[in-house]
């Protein structure tokens, strides 16, 4: 049998990780013949609600949970991990600035990119949950990269919710299954000024800009549900979202390490690729094969497209410029 990978999760007690955790154990992220074992980080004052939650999952038996543990030393969580899932992050509090937002963050995600450098396999694959998560990202990546060990290019942010989220818009939309939609793309940043653009999506061979036929819904109701669906449903449920997000996860890092046929949104940082400054870390359609992604080239950006990329882009810059100091 294969020899376990070690997943690291940050914010291991949190909302998202309680529905993380068991799919990963479960084999849902790395196959049904994958061990793994399951290397938690949260902070000092919730090692036990981990230790709760790890209860748990020893009593769900899993067969392919090699092991696990908690603690809240970044170098003793990332240590020899394969993949880390960084989903701990510093939310908002009232009256906080975007600024102090970004600071807060920039802090937590310097640390935990400079212990992955030192401490992780060398090829380990990082995907940053926690808001803002492009920017953590870039942040964890710079920070790996002074140290100068890891790959910077394996340093991705979330958007594969929003992915997910517009796949669901355009199924009711149009009336056809969601596993028939192929070749979505969502540009930019994990934030309301997000890209979702379905101008090369087909369904059945079909072009599903064709069966849509309406550029007023796309503008003034498909971008603003996807957009802003994560306030919609802190709204209706009093919580975020949480067993979605796990969920994309699970997409996310399941497509980078066993390949997918299919194009998916993913947050790299960008190599160049249509005009988007290098390592900024922004939502591109990707391939993914044999452990490894590549950008797909050469989509034609007309001009509605080339506005709303500029926008999600310009703050995403923004974003790079708040954190400049701290890298
Ligand atoms: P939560 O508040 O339930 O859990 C966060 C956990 O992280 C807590 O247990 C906290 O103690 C821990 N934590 C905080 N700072 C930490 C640090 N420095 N090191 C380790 N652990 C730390 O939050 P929830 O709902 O699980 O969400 C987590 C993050 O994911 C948030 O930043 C949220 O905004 C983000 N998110 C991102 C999405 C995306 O599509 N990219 C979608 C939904 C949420």
């Amino acid at each position: 049998s294969k020899s376990p990978v070690r997943v690291a999760v940050t914010g291991a007690a949190g909302q998202i990780g309680y529905s993380l955790l068991f799919r990963i154990a479960s084999g849902e992220m790395l196959g049904k013949d994958q061990p793994v074992i399951l290397q938690l980080l949260d902070l000092p004052q919730a090692q036990n609600a981990c230790k709760g939650v790890m209860m748990e999952l020893e009593d769900c038996a899993f067969p392919l949970l090699a092991g696990m543990f908690a603690t809240d030393d970044p170098n003793v969580a990332f240590k020899d991990a394969d993949v880390c899932l960084l989903v701990g992050a510093r939310p908002r509090s009232k009256g906080m600035e975007r600024a102090d937002l970004l600071t807060a963050n920039g802090a937590i995600f310097t640390v935990q990119g400079k212990a992955i450098a030192e401490n992780a396999k060398e090829d380990v694959k990082v995907l940053v949950v926690g808001n803002p998560c492009n920017t953590n990202a870039y942040i964890a990546a710079a920070a790996a990269k002074k140290v100068g060990r890891t790959n910077p290019a394996n340093y991705h942010g979330m958007l594969r919710l929003d992915h997910n989220r517009a796949l669901s818009q355009l199924a009711a939309k149009t009336g056809r299954d969601v596993a028939s939609l192929k070749q979505l793309v969502v540009w930019g940043n994990h934030s309301p000024t997000m890209y979702a653009d379905y101008r090369f999506c087909t369904s059945n061979g079909d072009s599903v800009k064709a069966l849509v036929n309406d550029a007023v819904w796309n503008n003034d109701v498909f971008l603003p549900t996807v957009g802003k669906r994560g306030a919609a449903i802190i709204e209706a449920r009093g919580l975020s979202s949480a067993a979605s997000a796990a969920n994309a996860a699970i997409d996310h890092v399941r497509d980078w390490v066993l390949g997918s046929d299919e194009w998916v949104t993913m947050g790299v940082p960008s190599d160049g690729s249509y005009g988007i400054p290098e390592g900024i870390v922004f939502g591109f359609p990707c391939e993914c094969k044999d452990g490894g992604y590549k950008i797909i080239q050469g989509l034609e950006i007309d001009a509605y497209s080339q506005e709303k990329i500029a926008i999600t882009l310009k703050e995403l810059t923004d974003e790079a410029d708040a954190v400049k100091g701290m890298l």
